[in-house]
C-alpha cells in the first residue's frame, strides 16, 4: 500500500535519487536547487509516496491562484505499472480541489508519447496553446 504525504527536508537525498532514477535530471535543472527551492516556496503540495518505509515516488504541485501545476512525477522504475502514478495525482488533484484550484496544467516534452498517453489515460488533453519560457536564474 503506498503511503502518501507531504515532503520533508529529510526526504531531499532519496527524492533526489528518485529523479535520477526515473531520467527526471536534465543538465540546466539542479535538482538540489529544485527540491530546496520548493521547500522554501512552501511544500504543501510537494508529495512522496512511500512503501514499507521507502521513498518511491514523487510529485511536485504548485497552485498560484490560477492554475495548479504537476512537476517531478516520478514512480521508482522497480515499481511502475502498479497505479502509484495514478494514485499520486490524484491526491495532488484532490488537495488541489480542496484549494479551490479551477483546473491542472503541466508540461510534457512533445517527444515524450509514453507520458502523454499516460496522462490521456488520467483525462488529460492536449491543450491548443505553446508552452514559452524564460531562465531568470541560470543554475549551472
Ligand atoms: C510516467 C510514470 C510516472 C507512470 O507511472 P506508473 O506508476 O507506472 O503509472 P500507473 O501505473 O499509475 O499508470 C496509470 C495508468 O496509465 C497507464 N499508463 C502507464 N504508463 C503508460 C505508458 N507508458 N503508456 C500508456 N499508458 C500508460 C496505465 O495503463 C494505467 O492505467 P490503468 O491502471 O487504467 O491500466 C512513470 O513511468 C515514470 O516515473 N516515468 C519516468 C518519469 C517521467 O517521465 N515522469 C513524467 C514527467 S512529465
Amino acid at each position: 500500500m503506498l503511503e502518501i504525504r507531504q515532503v520533508n527536508i529529510d526526504d531531499r537525498n532519496a527524492v533526489i535519487q528518485l529523479w535520477h532514477d526515473c531520467n527526471l535530471v536534465v543538465p540546466w535543472n539542479d535538482p538540489q536547487k529544485d527540491f530546496q527551492r520548493k521547500l522554501d516556496d512552501g511544500a504543501d503540495l510537494f508529495l512522496v509516496g512511500e512503501l514499507d518505509g521507502c521513498i518511491v515516488a514523487s510529485v511536485m504541485g504548485g497552485y498560484e491562484g490560477h492554475r495548479g501545476w504537476a512537476n517531478y512525477l516520478a514512480i521508482s522504475p522497480d515499481h511502475q505499472h502498479r497505479g502509484f502514478a495514478k494514485s499520486m495525482m490524484a491526491e495532488l488533484e484532490n488537495q488541489l480541489k480542496a484549494l479551490g484550484c479551477p483546473k491542472i496544467n503541466l508540461l510534457v516534452r512533445n517527444t515524450n508519447i509514453d507520458v502523454i498517453e499516460f496522462y490521456q489515460s488520467l483525462g488529460y488533453t492536449v491543450d491548443a496553446s505553446v508552452s514559452l519560457g524564460k531562465r531568470l536564474i541560470p543554475d549551472n
